[in-house]
């Protein structure tokens, strides 16, 4: 009885290990943001007007390497993109969710 007990415990414990290990790998494969990509993205989509560091090439133009615009959560972030908002052209027609979720990644490796 006792060691039934701790035969089956020591299958619960496997069986946990074995799916947390799951689920790190799919977190791994498909929910990471490529910021290598994310950087591709910006220097052909977005440098233009936001200039190589991030800092905003005309008025209006929020400063990413000061944090500008990016305290906003990645999904609304997304939104605004797909959208665009004011002088800013929308990108649904030529970007993905996930290339857009890759440049957000990068745009927030840019403040300093
Ligand atoms: C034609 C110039 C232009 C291009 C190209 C452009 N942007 Fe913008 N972006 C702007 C302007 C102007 C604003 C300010 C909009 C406003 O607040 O009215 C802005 C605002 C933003 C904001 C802040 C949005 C907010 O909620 O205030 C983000 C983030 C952003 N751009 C990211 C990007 C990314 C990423 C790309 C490339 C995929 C890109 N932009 C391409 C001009 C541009």
């Amino acid at each position: 009885m006792n060691t039934d007990l701790k035969n089956s415990n020591g299958k619960i414990r496997m069986w946990f290990a074995a799916i947390i290990a799951l689920i790190l790998f799919w977190n791994g494969g498909s929910w990471a943001a490529d910021i290598d990509n994310g950087k591709r993205i910006y220097a052909k989509h977005c440098q233009n007007c936001h200039g190589a560091h991030g800092q905003g090439q005309l008025p209006g133009v929020p400063d990413f390497s000061r944090g500008e615009s990016l305290m906003q959560p990645d999904s609304r972030l997304v939104e605004v993109l797909r959208n665009g908002k004011g002088m800013m052209p929308a990108f649904r027609a030529q970007l993905q969710n996930r290339e857009l979720l890759d440049v957000i990644a990068y745009l927030r490796t840019l403040r300093r």
